[in-house]
């Protein structure tokens, strides 16, 4: 199991234990994570599971495919350390990995 915390806009934290191989936005709906809707169902569609990626993960968790980068133009407030998180794929190496949720998806 690997440890994901995501800290919501209002700077509540939710600390997860996901299961290798499941993604970011799969764990956070499961969680109910506020702020993360992921209405394509993870399908890299819709832009509404938009995460910032906490800048010490960023290397970690490794740069947008060209797909998710034309979707995440359709994210609100995207920022460089922006990632889809249905993209972000759990494994031993994202083991306390900080995502925060902006402010609103879309
Ligand atoms: Fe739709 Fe991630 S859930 S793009």
């Amino acid at each position: 199991m690997t440890k994901i915390t995501y800290i919501a806009h209002d700077g509540s934290k939710f600390e997860v234990e996901a299961e290798n191989g499941s993604t970011v936005m799969e764990n956070a709906i499961r969680n109910a994570v506020p702020g993360i809707e992921a209405e394509c169902g993870g399908a890299c569609a819709c832009a509404t599971c938009h995460v910032y990626v906490d800048e010490a993960w960023s290397a970690a968790v490794g740069e947008p495919e060209a797909m998710e980068e034309d979707m995440l133009d359709f994210a609100y407030d995207v920022r460089p350390t922006s990632r889809l998180s249905c993209q972000i794929r759990v494994s031993d190496e994202l083991d306390g990995l900080v995502v925060q949720v902006p402010e609103r998806q879309a």
